[in-house]
């Protein structure tokens, strides 16, 4: 005869003993990581848990990521701690500070001095180390300023309208012929060869699609963990980033050769102006740094605006009431339009106020970019807490806009919140801010705008799962990557 008591003696015994075990590696691993620092330092840490030995609080964030409600993690802090804003964890391989209120993300967004981009040492082996978060401060500068005016402002805006606009046409009236698309990856393709055009203007039509295949992997690897071993996301990450380096060094080298980088003014594209471009000791770029420029460029000008396009199209078709008022618009621009003039103007743009509303919503609510990266140059303190020298700083985008303390029903689609409103500082962030905001912010609200005037006017959409669920790694999408049938609407439908 079995003897229950004992048995369960037994289990009892055995699951204490797990807990205990795990409850000292837990402790072991913060007394570790935080034995470093000064005892003053580390009675003003703010609250937080540092997870396990390894892998920190990685499987965590990554479960909250993989489930349909990946606020649950910051959740998971907020309700252990309280709203502090400010949370320690261990992420990506080291301790970091988790700033997830408005007031906190703007402190560290704001100070360049002690803080500096922080990216986790996989994500700049991909993105590369002489790009924008591998570089110092001053040579951010200069390279920021050498390429950010080229793409944004009235005078590029203007210059890159009619292509975006010929581009708009031209592909919704190739994917009504196309039968079942993935709309995503469409919208991928038509945003990634926008930003070929501004970059690489000459290159071909087969290198632009090779070159956007590609960046598919390479953003696979950006946020999975660092395992480089056959068949892990970040192992093929690493094997796209060397095909990208080794197309952008072919065509850098035929540029070279062509004439020397001089080229007459009227074809030059930016990476003709980074082969020309001299800092004031007259030094020139090297071909790593003109790559890595190149590589993020490109990443960072076609991923998002593909993504908030589908997004923006997705949600429009959800909320039948915001479509009508959207269209309205739209309808109401295009009759308004001189008979002469052919084509959308930045004047156009401008005034489509309600669909530039859509798009803010969009932007809030899908948090493309969730998180930035950043690190302590010094000891800093916040809210009475201490960030130490050294440790790194998640910038959590995808909190503040989620907040219900500063949006009223944080998960419901509704342009109309912006009506009227000028959002206060900090409390907005899709594009970041401080010195590294986004530089492509108003081409890519352009882009955006672009698109749904046209497919507002003249196309429907018919998703075939619209049920599919949403996967949030790398970026939120739907799992099917939203199957649909795009069809130009009959004289009778408008
Ligand atoms: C809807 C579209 C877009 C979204 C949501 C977006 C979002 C962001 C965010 C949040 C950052 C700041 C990251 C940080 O704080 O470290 C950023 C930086 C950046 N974005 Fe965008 N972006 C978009 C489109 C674009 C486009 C079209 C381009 C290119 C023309 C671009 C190029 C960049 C670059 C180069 C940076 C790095 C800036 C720096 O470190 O100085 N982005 N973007």
């Amino acid at each position: 005869m079995i003897d229950l008591g004992s048995v369960w003696m037994t289990v009892a015994v055995i699951t204490g003993a797990v807990m205990i075990a795990k409850e000292a590696m837990k402790r072991a691993h913060k007394w570790w990581q935080e034995k470093k620092l000064d005892k003053k330092i580390r009675q003003k840490l703010p609250p937080g848990d540092m997870g396990w030995p390894v892998i920190g609080n990685m499987w965590t964030f990554l479960r909250s990521f993989k489930s349909s409600d990946p606020d649950s993690f910051i959740g998971s802090f907020v309700n252990r701690f309280g709203r502090t804003g400010i949370y320690k964890a261990f992420m990506f391989g080291s301790p970091t500070i988790l700033a997830t209120t408005p007031e906190v993300c703007k402190i560290v967004l704001m100070d360049d001095e002690k803080f500096i981009p922080g990216w986790p040492k996989a994500t700049c082996e991909l993105i590369g180390k002489k790009s924008f978060i591998g570089i110092t401060n001053e040579e951010h500068k200069r390279l920021r300023r050498l390429t950010s005016t080229p793409i944004n402002g009235h005078e590029a805006l203007t210059t890159y309208l009619k292509f975006i606009e010929d581009t708009v046409v031209f592909t919704l009236d190739k994917w009504s012929s196309m039968g079942e698309i993935q709309f995503l990856t469409e919208l991928r393709r038509f945003t990634f060869r926008i930003i070929m055009h501004i970059f690489l203007s000459s290159e071909s039509d087969p290198i632009m699609e090779a070159l956007e295949r590609v960046y598919t992997d390479l953003n696979y690897g950006m946020r999975a963990m660092a395992i480089n071993l056959p068949g892990f996301a970040y192992h093929r990450a690493l094997k796209a980033r060397k095909t990208l380096v080794a197309v952008l060094q072919s065509i850098l080298n035929e540029r070279r050769s062509l004439n020397g980088g001089k080229l007459p003014k009227e074809s030059k594209d930016m990476m003709d102006a980074l082969l020309e471009v001299k800092d004031e000791h007259g030094r020139q770029l090297d071909d790593e740094e003109i790559i890595d420029v190149l590589i993020m460029y490109l990443n960072a000008g076609h991923e998002s605006s593909g993504h908030i396009t589908m997004w923006a199209t997705v949600f429009l078709q959800e909320h039948p009431e915001c479509f009508r008022l959207a269209k309205l618009e739209q309808e109401e621009i295009r009759r308004n339009k001189p008979p002469t003039e052919k084509g959308l103007t930045l004047k156009d743009v401008r005034q489509m106020k309600y669909l530039s509303m859509v798009i803010d919503e969009t932007l809030r609510l899908v948090n493309i970019s969730f998180v930035a990266f950043r690190q302590a140059t010094t000891d800093v303190e916040i809210n009475n807490y201490v960030i130490p020298k050294g440790w790194k700083v998640q910038v959590w985008y995808r909190n503040v806009h989620m907040d219900q303390e500063v949006y009223s029903d944080p998960k419901e689609f509704n342009p109309s919140r912006w009506n009227g409103v000028t959002p206060k500082v900090g409390t907005f962030l899709p594009f970041g801010g401080g010195s590294r905001l986004c530089p492509g912010n108003d081409l890519a609200k352009l882009e955006i705008s672009v698109f749904l005037h046209y497919f507002l006017l003249d196309y429907k959409m018919e998703r075939l799962n619209p049920k599919s669920p949403v996967r949030y790694l790398p970026h939120p999408r739907p799992k099917d990557n939203c199957m649909a049938r795009i069809t130009k609407l009959l004289v009778s439908d408008t």
